[in-house]
């Protein structure tokens, strides 16, 4: 299984572009058809198309799991670093079908559970219209952004200047994971003044990003970044977004540039993506 996954990513320099594919659509959706037979509780999962679009690594018909639990740790991280708390308003960009935001809707100890906001913004309008059936809206909101992508969708009316439906000084945490590895730097650059705008004075932005300075183990073999497009770094010139990485001095000085007070990268050894946090 391992080597036809490896041999899919070969021909295709993105696998999430595919999965917009009907054929592969049905491709996917059956090989999921078992488990989801098996266990009852995996039927609330969304649909694996949605899932491998999200980015599941090569485990195309074996994600259940890992898909479940993947986001556990960050949410754990940011909670022990006192990013949030149950009664925040947090932003989550680049939110896909809900890898992150579904522990925070099903977290329940005892009768404490997530009672702020989380609003959800991302471009794949298949994936929005899963979340908006599947989150209760009093807690949970889902935006459109206005930014066009080769990999994750074009829309005719598409502008990288999109203005978060938030006011000033209302959030307390904006994360992204595998986000900033898909975007070039107009649309970079727009959520970080974004961010920026609507962050509350003191908190902070939480966004993994593929660093040059801190490469994945996959360097050299699935990933090169050989391709320049102004400051980033892309793996394809076709599907620009596929992959994109960028200089840790450039992100730290689009940082300040943009009005943040502060900014630090945290990297581990293997770890794929470093993450930058920048404090308002
Ligand atoms: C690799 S997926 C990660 C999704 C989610 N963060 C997760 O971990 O499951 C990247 C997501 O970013 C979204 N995306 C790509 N470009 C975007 C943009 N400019 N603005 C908002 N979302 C974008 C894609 O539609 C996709 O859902």
């Amino acid at each position: 299984m391992a080597s036809f996954n490896l041999a899919i990513r070969r021909v295709v320099p993105s696998l999430a572009k595919l999965t917009y594919n009907p054929l592969f659509k049905v491709f996917l959706n059956a090989g999921d058809w078992p488990a989801k037979a098996l266990f009852p509780r995996l039927r609330r999962l969304p649909p694996n198309h949605l899932r491998v679009r999200v980015g599941v690594s090569n485990k195309l018909f074996t994600n259940q799991v890992s898909y479940l639990a993947e986001r556990w740790g960050l949410w754990l991280a940011m909670a022990l670093d006192g990013l949030w708390d149950l009664d925040s308003t947090i932003v989550e960009i680049g939110c896909g079908c809900g890898r992150a935001a579904h522990i925070l809707r099903d977290f329940r100890f005892y009768d404490r559970r997530f009672r702020g906001h989380y609003y959800g913004i991302d471009i794949d309008d298949e994936a929005l219209e899963w979340c908006r059936e599947h989150f209760d809206a009093v807690r949970f909101t889902f935006m459109k952004s206005s930014h066009a992508s080769q990999t994750y969708g074009k829309d005719a009316n598409a502008s990288p200047r999109y203005t978060i439906d938030l006011p000033d000084d209302s959030a307390d945490l904006i994360f992204s994971s595998s986000l900033f590895s898909h975007l070039l730097e107009a649309e970079m650059q727009n959520y970080f003044e974004e961010s920026r705008r609507i962050l509350k004075p003191g908190r902070s932005m939480f966004m993994s990003v593929f660093c040059m300075d801190y490469p994945p183990p996959t360097m050299g073999d699935r990933h090169t970044f050989r391709h320049r497009v102004g400051n980033a770094y892309v793996e394809s010139l076709r599907v620009p977004e596929a992959a994109v990485a960028y200089e840790a001095d450039f992100l730290h000085a689009l940082a300040r540039d943009t009005g943040f007070a502060d900014s630090k990268m945290i990297h581990s050894a293997g770890a794929w993506q470093p993450y930058l946090i920048c404090q308002k």
